[in-house]
């Protein structure tokens, strides 16, 4: 009897402790105490600007001042679509160029942000989307000392239009052999920054010819990476892939201008134009779906979405809410090359030179993962993962189908609706020298991790795939 009573005893102590513990784990589950795997990134202050000023500055101001005289330009390339409804001179100019006046009078063309962050998608132009098919390949070096002897055979080698191309030519002579991608549609632009970030001194910003070299800047790695769409910037507490970029975003923005700038007082006139760039840049909207949407299909989506994406990746909708979360490295599991090397690189001189000084500062942070962006307009925004590794939603969902080699034609209406991303085609092996091959097994190029999708079920997943075309 007291035995019986005992092991009554015993089973009422462990089922309630059991279900202590669930309770627990509920608990810690919801409540709001930091997991370990994420950290949430706090927002800075940004300058507010005038967002028709800032489009105007994006692509028709002089951020870059150096460039191919543009009659020489006008020869070479027959006039484009005007996609911007451009005025003037700027009117015949692909949208990735711009024409600006050099500081010696003479009119240049020379490429604005745009080369970068638009493209075509299903035949229309979408700005702020990232350019996927750019090419980064080839070292251009005899390219543009070709051009340079173009100008010098028109204008005489020791024109002014000779002299306004100077500065671009040097400095592609120098960075272009340091940014050449393995593979095309990856984009080297944290090598560029780096790389004219070291050739200048930090307090004045003048051109350094030969900087110091150490340990670490001997061993250059060039690191492939997906432009990111602009149009998740108003969401975003701090920019870039690991988050790095804190405290006043126009400022980070402004890279592209240590191509040419002379010295930071030209720097402090460009930063004022980047409040605006940064204001219309925040007008920018997610592409919407161009198809139908099967909306019980979606709405279902929208509930697997809630349980298996929501935590990292916020809830949208009217009511909803982008938590700014920065995953570590040991729980995505992506490539890590780029947070490894964020991490290698000096940071702090960043933000100690003239960009971390003033109201406005700016400071690099790097952390040890990469930010879970905002999925607006993810349909668009093919390949995937940062370093634009995976072809397509379908893939990104269940790891096991992705393909290790995968080559699309670059054709940008070759999009696939069905797996919302590039149609492409499998390859066997790595095919060495084939650049338009994407192999996923070079360093920096991996498409592993972000295993998320892989435990539902093939319903669930076409369910969330249905979901994502309505964000
Ligand atoms: C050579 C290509 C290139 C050019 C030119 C370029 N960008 Fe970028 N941009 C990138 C890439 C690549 C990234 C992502 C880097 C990363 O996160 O590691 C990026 C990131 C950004 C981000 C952060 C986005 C985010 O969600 O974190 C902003 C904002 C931005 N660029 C604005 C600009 C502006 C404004 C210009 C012109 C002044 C410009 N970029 C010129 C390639 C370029
Ligand atoms: C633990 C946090 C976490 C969970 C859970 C999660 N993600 Fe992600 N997701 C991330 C991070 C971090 C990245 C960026 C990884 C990188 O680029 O290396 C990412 C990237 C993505 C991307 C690619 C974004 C781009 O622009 O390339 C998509 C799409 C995506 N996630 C969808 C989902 C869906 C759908 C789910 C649920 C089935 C999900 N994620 C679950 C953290 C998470």
């Amino acid at each position: 009897m007291i035995r019986r009573l005992l092991i009554l005893l015993l089973a009422a102590i462990t089922v309630f402790s059991f279900s202590q513990e669930r309770s627990l784990a509920k608990d810690s589950k919801a409540s709001t105490k930091k997991p370990r795997y994420r950290t949430r990134i706090p927002a800075s202050k940004q300058r507010s600007g005038d967002p028709e000023k800032g489009y105007k500055y994006l692509v028709e101001g002089d951020y870059i001042v150096s460039g191919i005289p543009i009659g020489l330009f006008s020869m070479a390339r027959p006039p484009g679509k005007n996609q911007l409804k451009r005025k003037g001179d700027q009117a015949p100019l692909p949208y990735h160029f711009t024409a600006v006046t050099a500081p010696n009078g003479v009119r240049v063309v020379t490429s604005n942000c745009l080369r970068c962050h638009a493209q075509t998608l299903n035949g229309k132009f979408i700005l702020g989307l990232g350019n996927s098919t750019v090419d980064f390949t080839a070292d251009r070096t005899s390219t543009v000392s070709m051009v340079d002897g173009m100008i010098a055979g028109l204008h005489g080698p020791d024109s002014p239009q000779r002299q306004a191309y100077k500065t671009l030519h040097e400095r592609f002579l120098l960075v272009s052999p340091l940014i050449q991608t393995k593979v095309r549609g990856v984009n080297p632009a944290d090598n560029l920054a780096f790389v004219l970030g070291r050739h200048r001194d930090p307090e004045t910003l003048e051109w350094i010819d030969k900087p110091k070299t150490t340990e670490k800047t001997k061993k250059h790695v060039v690191i492939p990476t997906d432009v990111p769409p602009l149009w998740l910037l108003k969401k975003k507490n701090a920019l870039y892939y690991t988050a790095s970029g804190r405290g006043d975003f126009s400022r980070l923005m402004m890279a592209s201008s240590l191509l040419t700038l002379k010295d930071s007082s030209e720097a402090a006139e460009i930063d004022k134009n980047f409040a605006d760039v940064l204001a219309f840049l925040e007008t920018l909207e997610a592409p919407k779906w161009p198809k139908e949407i099967d909306s019980a299909k979606a709405l279902q989506g929208e509930q697997v979405f809630k349980d298996e994406c929501a935590r990292c990746h916020g809830t949208y909708g009217p009511d909803g809410e982008f938590p700014n979360y920065m995953i570590k490295l040991d729980t995505i599991k992506t490539d890590p090359m780029l947070s490894d090397w964020q991490n290698s690189v000096d940071s702090h001189s960043y933000s100690k030179s003239w960009f971390g000084k003033g109201p406005y500062a700016a400071r690099l942070e790097p952390g040890n993962g990469y930010i879970a962006p905002p999925l607006d307009g993810i349909w668009a925004t093919a390949p995937y993962l940062h370093n634009g590794s995976v072809p397509d939603i379908l893939t990104l969902l269940n790891s096991k189908l992705r393909p290790p080699y995968w080559q699309r034609t670059f054709n940008t209406s070759d999009y696939d609706f069905g797996t919302l991303g590039w149609k492409y085609q499998k390859h066997e092996n790595s095919n060495k020298g084939d650049k338009n091959i994407y192999d996923t097994t070079l360093p920096g190029y991996g498409n592993q991790g972000h295993t998320f999708g892989d435990d539902l079920s093939e319903e669930d997943r076409q369910a969330v795939i249905e979901y994502l075309k309505t964000l």
